[in-house]
């Protein structure tokens, strides 16, 4: 067994070709707390998961298991797309971004929020894989598309900010040929947006 990753969350394991996602204990919860909350996680990033590969390319389940909060996948051998990103031509990184966007769509025309679209959570083989769901819930609400979208904007604004107009808008592009409402989800994101500016702006309250 190979440990590939570990982030606050949980630690990739790699064993026999398959990938092992295994919850990992927060020590500032409350022990039984903290269980009940990673045998959720563990249950919900499943089902999520099995829910979305219906509709775009994601890791096969292959068991899980909430009890021992873990869940076998498939490995996808492929590479992150924040690496990949300063390497592409202008011209792949719209097209790929744009297919980001047409899959975000399709999340959502089926109520599928992620949750934490980053582009560490998105692997490029022959297709780009959606990972990490853990984070994901379902919703019908305009408001938690409109901010899915405005945290994948947050997510290339801080870690490819040379590119970022150039990708989101062709994130856009892609989402608004998929979506169903798109009108209702970009006015919604443009508030969100401007809330994000306001809050930061905002000076802190003393306590
Ligand atoms: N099915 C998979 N195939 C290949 N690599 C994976 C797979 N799942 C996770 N990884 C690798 O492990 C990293 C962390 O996994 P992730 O599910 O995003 O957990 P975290 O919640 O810690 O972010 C990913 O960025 C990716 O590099
Ligand atoms: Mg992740």
């Amino acid at each position: 067994m190979k440990k590939i990753a570990q982030g606050a969350e949980a630690i990739i394991w790699l064993k026999d070709n398959k990938i092992i996602k295994e919850r990992i204990e927060k020590k500032y919860r409350h022990i039984d707390i903290d269980k009940r909350i990673r045998q959720k996680t563990t249950r919900f990033e499943a089902r999520l998961l099995e829910k979305a590969r219906e509709i775009i390319p994601v890791p096969k389940v292959l068991k899980s298991c909430d009890k021992a909060m873990i869940i076998e996948m498939e490995f996808i051998e492929g590479k992150k797309l924040r690496d990949e990103i300063d390497k592409m031509s202008s011209k792949e990184r719209q097209d790929i971004f744009q297919r980001v966007g047409k899959k975000v769509a399709k999340l959502h025309n089926n109520n599928i929020i992620h949750g934490d679209l980053t582009t560490s959570n998105m692997l490029i083989r022959e297709k780009i894989y959606f990972i990490d769901f853990g984070l994901g819930f379902i919703s019908q609400k305009v408001e938690d598309k409109a901010v899915d979208l405005h945290l994948l904007h947050r997510a290339l604004e801080s870690k490819h900010y040379k590119h970022f107009e150039e990708l989101f808008n062709a994130v856009m592009e892609g989402y608004k040929e998929e979506i169903k409402d798109f009108k209702e989800i970009e006015k919604r994101l443009e508030k969100v947006k401007k809330r994000g500016r306001y809050k930061n702006k905002k000076p802190k309250k003393q306590d």
